[in-house]
């Protein structure tokens, strides 16, 4: 089987070669420690050889688990959960689903749809009114069990799962995943006695796709998981510190993006040229920015869909400030053929373009824009995927988890916490009058007087 592939030829006209090398040591002691669980966030490390570690118990439990809901022959399955506990999970169903699954609808699968990612009314709204009609089933992920945004979805989801169906037949249609023993959704789930699977302590929520926070939602869309898993497994045996630098994905990406961060490239943007990989570049933000954006350091992470934002971010990555360096997702196969279609008026003259491949043009405009951007100052580091298919999202997304971590012990900063989420956290409960939250809403008051 093949391998994703890493190339940096982009590169080395604006940043030498030798640049880059200069982290391999760096990299190589990174990635050592992180197998070895040391150093800053050691406790947060579990995700670093779960792949392999994934117990074969619970990937049948929760294959059975799916099949039990989806014998019910649900129309939608409501994944409730923010930042980790959802991105994972809709990146990996986006990128391998129909772009159209939404309309076309499957029998085989239920439609996933996410819910207390946000908490706008009108998205709540819209989506009870459409549950409303459906026969549906959910899960709720939270690791700490006390995030606003998902127990505020579930609280409102619940009571309509129980109103269509009954307390008991409602039980049997919630899944929980959450921590082992800690937290207000664990609490509920117990006196409910709903189906649970366990986020493990040491895996933080934006490491955690390939723990039943992801699995569960990607196999219940239809896909399979341990395919899923095994990319990712070989992706670790890959990226294995015993593996030398010259051949480690993990170690040289890390590597280049310290290296273009210390020439002054601040700006990292993940391309793809699929619009499919829209969501997998949401994740991906997510990984890095909670990673790598703390003690006033780290890569801005930002992303694009080509071409479409070529229409509009083009011309800023041409020629705005040149702080940016583009990393591309380039899938090598894709998996339907259409051919462009001679026309006898040639009225919008692209019969120069009849009977090639719709993907040989996407192809060369990739090949053009990388070319051109290069040509503007903007180093583009290009990844190569054979296919999108379960077995290389999973080889990608343990490739992005180990360098994001290999990345931020070079950086020197404790990859595995987000102390800076919990400031708007602080000011919301504040100016809603939590209770537990007196001085903090007084001050509120007085700042917004
Ligand atoms: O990466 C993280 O830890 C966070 O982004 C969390 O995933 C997010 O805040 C949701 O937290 P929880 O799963 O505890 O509800």
């Amino acid at each position: 089987m093949k391998n994703i592939g890493l190339n940096f030829s982009n590169v080395y006209g604006i940043l030498p070669k030798a640049k880059i090398d200069g982290f391999k040591a760096s990299s190589e002691a990174a990635n050592s420690a992180l197998h070895q669980k040391t150093g800053k966030g050691n406790d947060y490390m579990g995700w670093v050889d779960l792949p392999g570690a994934t117990p074969e118990a619970e990937l049948a439990d929760l294959e059975k688990t799916i099949r039990k809901i989806q014998v019910k022959h649900i129309e939608v399955f409501v994944v409730i959960g923010i930042g980790g506990s959802y991105l994972g999970s809709k990146a990996v169903i986006d990128a391998l689903s129909d772009s159209f699954a939404a309309i076309k609808g499957s029998f085989e699968a239920p439609l996933i749809v996410f819910a207390g990612q946000n908490i706008s009314e009108d998205y709540l709204f819209e989506l009870r009114d459409l549950l409303d009609s459906k026969d549906w089933a959910c899960t709720v992920i939270s690791k700490s069990g006390t995030t606003t945004e998902p127990a505020l979805a579930f609280r409102l989801l619940k009571q309509d799962l129980e109103e269509k169906y009954g307390v008991e037949e409602a039980r049997k249609r919630i899944i929980a995943v959450t921590d082992e023993s800690r937290g207000a959704l664990k609490k509920l789930a117990k006196e409910e006695g709903y189906k649970t699977f366990v986020i493990p302590d040491d895996v933080g929520g934006r490491y955690s796709v390939l723990t039943p926070v992801g699995l569960l939602a990607i196999g219940m869309a239809g896909f399979d998981i341990r395919a899923l898993v095994q990319g990712a497994k070989d992706m670790e045996i890959a990226c294995d510190p015993k593996v030398p630098y010259e051949q480690n994905l993990a170690c040289q990406y890390a590597a280049a993006r310290n290296a273009l961060y210390q020439s002054g490239k601040k700006i990292e943007i993940l391309v793809n040229y699929n619009p499919k990989l829209h969501f997998f570049a949401e994740w991906w933000k997510q990984l890095y920015g909670e990673s790598e954006g703390k003690e006033n350091k780290g890569i801005y992470p930002s992303s694009v869909d080509f071409s479409s934002d070529l229409h509009s971010m083009g011309q800023y990555i041409q020629e705005g400030e040149r702080t940016l360096f583009e990393t591309v997702l380039s899938v090598e196969e894709v998996d339907n053929e259409l051919l462009v279609p001679e026309d006898e008026a040639d009225l919008d003259g692209l019969n120069f373009l009849a009977g090639k491949r719709v993907d040989e043009v996407n192809k060369m405009a990739e090949l053009g824009t990388t070319l051109a951007h290069v040509d503007g100052g903007v180093p583009n580091i290009r990844i190569t995927v054979p296919k999108l298919n379960e077995y290389y999202l999973g080889q990608l997304i343990y490739f992005f988890e180990l360098a994001c971590g290999i990345s931020g012990k070079i950086l020197d900063v404790n990859p595995f916490d987000q102390p800076g989420v919990e400031s708007y956290k602080k000011n919301m409960f504040a100016l809603l009058n939590k209770p537990g939250f007196e001085k903090e809403s007084q001050a509120m008051q007085e700042r917004l007087k």
